[in-house]
This record gives C-alpha cells, structure tokens and sequence, in this order.
C-alpha cells in the first residue's frame, strides 16, 4: 500500500532541529519534569519497574482522563493512545473502509486526510470560512452529507486558526449525523488552551457514534510523554484496543504513571492556567508585531498557540516558507499543508524572546519581499 506523503510533519521532522529559529509548534513550550512532580514523586519514579503496565492505560489515568469532561462515563469508554496521533490513527483504521466516504474540515492537521485517502476512503473537503469568523456554514455541511458519509471529521479548536467551533454549529452537526446516521470524530487536542480560559464545549457523548481523541501535548505543554487518548462507545473502544496491540501495544508505564497523577484537578489547571497566560501574553506582543506590516494579516485565534496569518504578497505558501527558512532559518508552516493556500502558520508557543528575536528575522524577510 502507497501512502500519501504527510507534508506539514514531515515538514517538521526534517528541519526543525535545523533551523535557529522553529515557529512551526503548535504547542506551549514543553514543561521540564522538576516542574510537574513534587520532590517525593520524583524520588518514587526512580524506584519504579519498567513494567508493560496496562496495554488499555491504567484504571487511574482513565479515571483522570473522565473526570476533565462533564459527562458521566465509564471506564470502558477510555483509551490510552501513544498521543492523539495514534488515537486519530486507531479511529480511521477500525471504522472506516475503502470506498467509504467522509465529510472533512479543512484547513486541518491532515493527518486524517492524508491517511483516508491513502486508504481509498473519498475525502469530501470542507472549508471553514473567515468571512464567518472560521466557521462552517451550516448549510453548505448539510448538502455535503448524505446518507453516503460514514463520518464527519472535526478538529475543535481548529489547527491551524485556532478558532472555536459555535455551539450553535456544533448543535448542527449533532442533528445532521444522527439523520444521516454516521460517525462524528472530534479531534480536541486544543481544547483547555483557550485564550479566554474557559474550556469549550467537547464532543465527548453527542451520539452514540461520537468519537473525540485528544491528549497531553498542547494545551498541557507535555508532548514528550506521549499521552493520548480516545473515548467512545464500549464497542469502539473494544475495537480500538484491538487494533493498538498492533500498533504499540502500550503506551510507556512511567508517561501513564506521571499523566495520572498531573492530571488531578488542581494540578491540572495549574498548567492550564499557566498556558493561558503564555499565550495572552505573546499573542498581543504578536500582534503589536504585525500590526504595522502590510504584507501579512493575522487572524486572531481563540485558542491554541498558533494564529493562521493571510499573505498579501504574489507568492505562494511554500514559497514564503522555504525562503524564510533557507534564508532566516525560521521555521513557520505552510497553509498547502494544512489544506488552504494562501496562508501560514505562526506557532507563538515558545518562550517571549525566543518568539521575539524569530519574528525580527521575519521582519527583516518582509521587508526584502
Ligand atoms: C490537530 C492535531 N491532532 C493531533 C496531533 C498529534 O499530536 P500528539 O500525537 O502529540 O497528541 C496534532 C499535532 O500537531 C494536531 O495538531
């Protein structure tokens, strides 16, 4: 089988430890383990076998992964994946088949594009629009679903423009996948880094045939643990389980040890809070930035560290991100790679002067444009 090349990642993985200068995260710059385990944990950890541990991930991380959404479920409706890409993965692989049909939000991460076109699954696109303030229209998603759609595929808050689906939207997805009787995947990995710190509303229980993956590596700024997780029904998560024994089998005992104990509530909105304001924080120095530079236009994002900005000069997306990188060494993503020509993508989730000293390379491109 051929696979289709996953330009935004592979993107990533070939040059940003090259670059001076990596704006293509989407993250928070990653916590240090000092930072999130207290002096006795750290001591405890030392002493721990390196077990295979529970393949489904333990009872407790399940339980921590539950108590962050308002709705009651069960142990059965959780598994823990090595990162939502592998629960993103585990999804498509157990409910979709060639042939099958599936309606797709775009700009997106196009993991699951990529993926379900390689597999001979026919990908329906549709944009979010700017002019609706990154939402889709309402009407435009009811004619593309049909009863033909085995599922709709969401990613909210939405990589790359970090915008928030409305809940109005949301109700209409809900309506339109139960009269067509198809799936909703929800990919929620941004949900807790809201600018505004108010967690938005999650998929998780919508119907019966809902699926919402996520994990520990953006709004909570742990993507070296690897911690994902999917949650469903007990039917599709039985299916899931089986397929992950041929994927990792498990996800590390010492990432599922240190994940089930940050995520008790206090702890766990700590590291929420602290996103909030890392990203409040750059975000206006960002925009001070940008504001008197005509050749790009940010569109404020509601959530997540990254802003989609729109090109106002005759050159196409890579273009801009192959000459910032070959010739600033900076790193941004191009909007090709997420779907959507025309646009790229900052990622303002490091540290202040890190970001600061990247965007006065920027600068200094922009202006020889
Ligand atoms: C929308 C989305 N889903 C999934 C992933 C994969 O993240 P991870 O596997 O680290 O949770 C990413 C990474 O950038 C993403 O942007």
């Amino acid at each position: 089988m051929k696979f289709e090349e996953f330009e935004l990642e592979r993107n990533q993985s070939l040059f940003e430890n090259e670059v001076d200068y990596n704006l293509s995260e989407s993250g928070v710059h990653p916590l240090k383990m000092s930072e999130i385990l207290t002096k006795d944990e750290q001591a405890q950890i030392l002493d721990k076998k390196l077990l295979y541990g529970y393949t489904n991930g333990t009872p407790q991380l399940r339980r921590s992964v539950i108590d962050i959404y308002d709705k009651e479920l069960s142990l059965e409706n959780v598994l823990i994946t090595s990162g939502s890409a592998e629960a993103n993965f585990l999804s498509i692989m157990t409910q979709l088949d060639t042939g099958d049909e599936i309606v797709y939000m775009i700009p997106n991460y196009l993991q699951i594009y990529h993926l379900a076109r390689s597999l001979g699954i026919e990908v329906k696109t549709l944009p979010i629009r700017q002019e609706l303030g990154w939402q889709w229209d309402p009407d435009e998603l009811k004619k593309m679903v049909s009863s033909n759609t085995k599922m709709i595929v969401i990613c909210n808050p939405n990589n790359p423009t970090g915008a928030i689906m409305n809940s109005q939207i949301m109700d209409k997805i809900i309506e339109i996948a139960e009269i067509n009787d198809c799936w909703i995947l929800s990919d929620e990995v941004y949900r807790g880094a809201e600018l505004n710190g108010v967690e938005c509303r999650s998929f998780v229980g919508a119907t019966e045939k809902t699926i919402v993956n996520a994990g520990l590596s953006k709004a909570y700024s742990l993507p070296g643990l690897r911690i994902g997780w999917t949650i469903g029904s007990k039917e599709y998560i039985e299916k899931a389980w089986s397929f992950h024994d041929f994927t990792v089998i498990n996800v590390s005992y010492i990432s599922d040890w240190i994940a089930s104990r940050i995520l008790t509530y206090e702890r766990r909105i700590k590291i929420l809070n602290r996103t909030k304001d890392h990203l409040n924080h750059n975000l206006d120095m960002l925009c001070d930035w940008a504001a008197d530079i005509p050749s790009i236009s940010l569109s404020k994002p509601e959530a997540a560290a990254i802003t989609f900005a729109k090109i106002n000069l005759d050159i196409n997306s890579e273009e801009f991100v192959f000459d910032l990188r070959d010739n600033y060494s900076v790193l941004l993503t191009a909007g090709k790679w997420h779907g959507l020509e025309g646009y790229v993508r900052f990622g303002y989730g490091t540290p202040t002067e890190y970001v600061e000293s990247a965007l006065s390379r920027v600068k200094s491109f922009l202006k020889n444009k």
